[in-house]
């Protein structure tokens, strides 16, 4: 058998950059290619620790040029894939869709092709194309209930539809290639390392720095929380175990409207930064509703739970403390990002290697 040259996409990420750490780590015969384009979401600081590791190659490259991405293919041989590299906001999909149908969409099938005709397995009936998605591809539960593997896809965002037209042609090329693919749908991650245009960082840096904290429409939006590095696991669980052509919901049973989940914060962060009850609370802000803004989110994840044994492995209490922890002794991060200095990093660590 080959030894495993998987190409991990997006791996400078947020997800990708834990998923990146966990198999570089956990699998020292494997090889790990990190392909990115680094974008304003891509941050090689968030994987400084697995850098110089002897199994870790990281690339920079844009899954939108099928040159340059066949090219990586003929010349590394990838084995396996493991696609996170995506545009992630559903803000910035409203405001510029384009770029979405891209990246998720045309980034995609440039993959699925070069894996199909230049892999030295996937081209073969061999290896694993793994596609890592979003429970958004099943709309808005306005009428409770939960999503399964076999909800109809109902996207409402262009983020969610760039999502969902790349799950299909994921499917299309098993389908109609053969091609050994595998997907997930997780729901919303909260972690170290987001970027803070996201709920969670964006709020506990606001909190830290006494801004305002912008409660779209009445607060009502309920979302499901997963720790980042259980869907990692998770991750490793589908790609090692997930059946060929099948799907896995990746949740945590744990909903919240966001209201009761800015409270949370608002509440630690209080006792954290020593300020009286209440103080952080006093930021929030009610702001105009998002665009189309989905209703409800919610994963029934009994199906990887049940056949691949995959659990959560922290409470929500547990998780959020120590992401709260994580954003204030990082604070370093947090400005980096704030300055735009992170965008350097790579012409430092990695341009002349
Ligand atoms: P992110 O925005 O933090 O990271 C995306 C990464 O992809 C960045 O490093 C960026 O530089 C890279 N990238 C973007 N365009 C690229 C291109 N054209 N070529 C190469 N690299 C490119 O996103 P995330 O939150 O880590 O999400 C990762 C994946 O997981 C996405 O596919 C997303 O749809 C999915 N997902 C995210 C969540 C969540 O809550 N964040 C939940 C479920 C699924
Ligand atoms: P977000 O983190 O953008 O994830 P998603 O839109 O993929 O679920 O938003 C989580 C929820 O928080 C969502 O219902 C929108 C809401 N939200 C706010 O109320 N204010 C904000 O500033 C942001 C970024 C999100």
């Amino acid at each position: 058998m080959l030894k495993k040259n998987i190409l991990i996409t997006g791996g400078a990420g947020f997800i990708g950059s834990h998923v990146v750490r966990l198999f570089v780590n956990k699998y020292p015969d494997y090889h790990i290619f990190n392909i990115d384009k680094l974008t304003y979401a891509g941050n090689l600081k968030n994987i400084t620790d697995i850098e110089n590791a002897t199994n870790y190659t990281f690339i920079k490259a844009d899954i939108v040029d099928a040159n340059q991405i066949n090219e990586l293919f003929a010349k590394h041989q990838f084995t396996d894939v493991i696609h996170l590299a995506a545009e992630s906001h559903v803000d910035r999909s409203i405001t510029n869709p384009i770029d979405f149908v891209m990246t998720n969409v045309v980034g995609t099938v440039n993959l699925l092709n070069a894996a199909k005709s230049l892999s030295p397995t996937l081209s073969k009936g061999e290896g694993v194309f793994y596609h890592v998605s979003t429970d958004e591809v099943y709309g808005s539960l306005n009428d409770g209930g939960f999503f399964l593997e076999t909800t109809p896809y109902d996207p409402q965002s262009p983020y969610s539809a760039s999502k969902a037209s790349s799950d299909h042609f994921v499917r299309a090329y098993h389908n109609t290639y053969k091609l050994r693919v595998v997907l997930s749908n997780c729901s919303n991650n909260y972690g170290p390392n987001q970027f803070p245009e996201k709920l969670v960082p964006l709020f506990i840096n606001n909190i830290g720095n006494n801004k305002p904290l912008p409660v779209y429409g009445k607060g009502e939006n309920v979302r499901d929380w997963l720790y980042v590095v259980d869907h990692a696991r998770a991750i490793d669980d589908v790609f090692h175990k997930g059946k060929i052509g099948e799907t896995y919901n990746i949740g945590g049973f744990n909903e919240w409207t966001n209201i009761d989940l800015i409270k949370v914060i608002c509440k630690a962060m209080d006792k954290k930064l020593g300020r009286t009850e209440g103080e952080s609370e006093r930021l929030i802000t009610y702001v105009t509703d998002r665009a189309g803004h989905d209703l409800r989110y919610a994963i029934d994840a009994n199906k990887i739970m049940k056949e691949l044994g995959w659990q959560p492995s922290l409470q929500f209490e547990e998780g959020i403390e120590k992401t709260i922890d994580w954003y204030l002794a990082n604070q370093e991060w947090m400005n980096e990002i704030t300055s735009g200095n992170y965008q350097n990093y790579y012409e430092a660590m990695y341009a002349n290697r």
